[in-house]
């Protein structure tokens, strides 16, 4: 069973949280990572299947074929997948739904966009702690993998101290803190004296998360976890731009992260465009240079490949992909 104890944690991430980067920080170093947020009518609308090639699990929409959910053996006891909701019922069919295939369950409720607020869900749960609280202790009561949730902080410390205390006695096995409020955006400072606040007065291990701004080696991930007097700490945007950010060894160069990343990325067949996304996060300010303007004009895993010279290990993979294919990409699972 997951334990939430002095880990090192991959944040949820919309498009970045997807398999490769997801194995990619386990080997870096993370203890557990967490799904991007899957939006639970979305992933209703998939099939689980097992795809034989890729020995993964995929979940495809049954309306356009696109994946919404893959994942694989390597991080089967680690991977938490964070669903987006606003209604019990969608919530548990879902987990029941996957629960084999994952060490855990998170419910966002942190995320501040229209889209989510909109559906009732992210943040928007915050606001109905009964509603949030029926969400957690369904699931709890009904699933045998520990589920969890992701919060903002309120706008005192005493109010988040409430709201955790009621969203703690669901059941649920740990909980991270993004500490900014609803309306702070990235820029704005992580308020670490909340997270504290609440970390000392709660029985369960609470997650520190929102230091990215600060940490930029490996060791300001521990100073971090030391100023919140958190357990464990949970990494979105250094681990976007830089996912060695995890190596206790420290960080490797930038195009030894996008060779590794695009390795794995072959390796699972992942979509050309979410490859794409992904490595123009980590090139940030170089898509401007002559081999990143060269990068953006890519449309295929291949084209990309030949930018850091692994056009050979994608046509390898490529074709023993297809071959294989000619037995069946899908098959009933096992
Ligand atoms: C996010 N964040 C986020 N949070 C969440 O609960 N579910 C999600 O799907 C996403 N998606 C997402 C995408 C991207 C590109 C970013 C940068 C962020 C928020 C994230 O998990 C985290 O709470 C904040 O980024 C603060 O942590 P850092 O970046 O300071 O480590």
């Amino acid at each position: 069973m997951i334990s939430y104890d002095n880990k090192i944690i991959l944040a949820p991430m919309v498009r970045i949280g997807t398999l490769p980067m997801r194995l990619l920080a386990l080997r870096y170093g993370a203890d557990i990572v967490y799904t991007e947020e899957l939006i639970d009518w979305k992933f209703l609308r998939s099939k689980r299947k097992y795809n034989a090639i890729l020995h993964t699990v995929d979940y495809v929409d049954q309306t356009d074929g696109t994946i919404v959910f893959r994942t694989c053996c390597e991080e089967k006891e680690k991977v938490v997948l964070q669903l987006g909701t606003s209604d019990v019922s969608r919530a548990l069919k879902v987990a029941q739904i996957v629960q084999s295939d994952v060490a855990a369950i998170d419910i966002n409720m942190g995320c501040p966009k229209e889209f989510s607020i909109k559906g009732g869900m992210g943040v928007a749960l915050l606001a109905k702690p009964d509603k949030a609280y029926n969400i957690l202790s369904t699931l709890v009561n009904n699933l045998s993998i520990p589920v969890t949730c992701k919060i903002r902080i309120l706008d005192t410390k005493e109010e988040t101290l409430k709201v955790v205390n009621y969203l703690v006695s669901s059941g649920i096995k740990a909980i991270a803190i993004h500490g900014r409020t609803r309306d702070e955006r990235p820029q704005h400072a992580v308020h670490t004296d909340v997270i504290k606040y609440v970390a000392e007065r709660v029985s369960i291990p609470v997650i520190a998360n929102g230091g990215s701004k600060e940490i930029e080696k490996y060791n300001d991930i521990l100073k971090f976890k030391d100023i919140t007097g958190c357990t464990s700490v949970m990494i979105a945007r250094a681990a976007e731009w830089n996912c060695s950010i995890f190596r206790k060894e420290g960080l490797l160069p930038m195009d030894s992260v996008i060779k590794d990343y695009l390795k794995l990325a072959v390796d699972y067949d992942n979509s050309p465009s979410n490859t794409k996304y992904c490595i123009q996060n980590i090139l940030r300010d170089l898509q401007e240079t002559p081999r990143g303007r060269q990068f953006l004009e890519c449309q295929t895993l291949d084209q990309i490949c030949a930018i850091w010279d692994l056009q050979e290990y994608c046509k390898e993979k490529q074709s023993c992909h297809q071959k294989l294919g000619i037995q069946g990409r899908w098959q009933v699972s096992p």
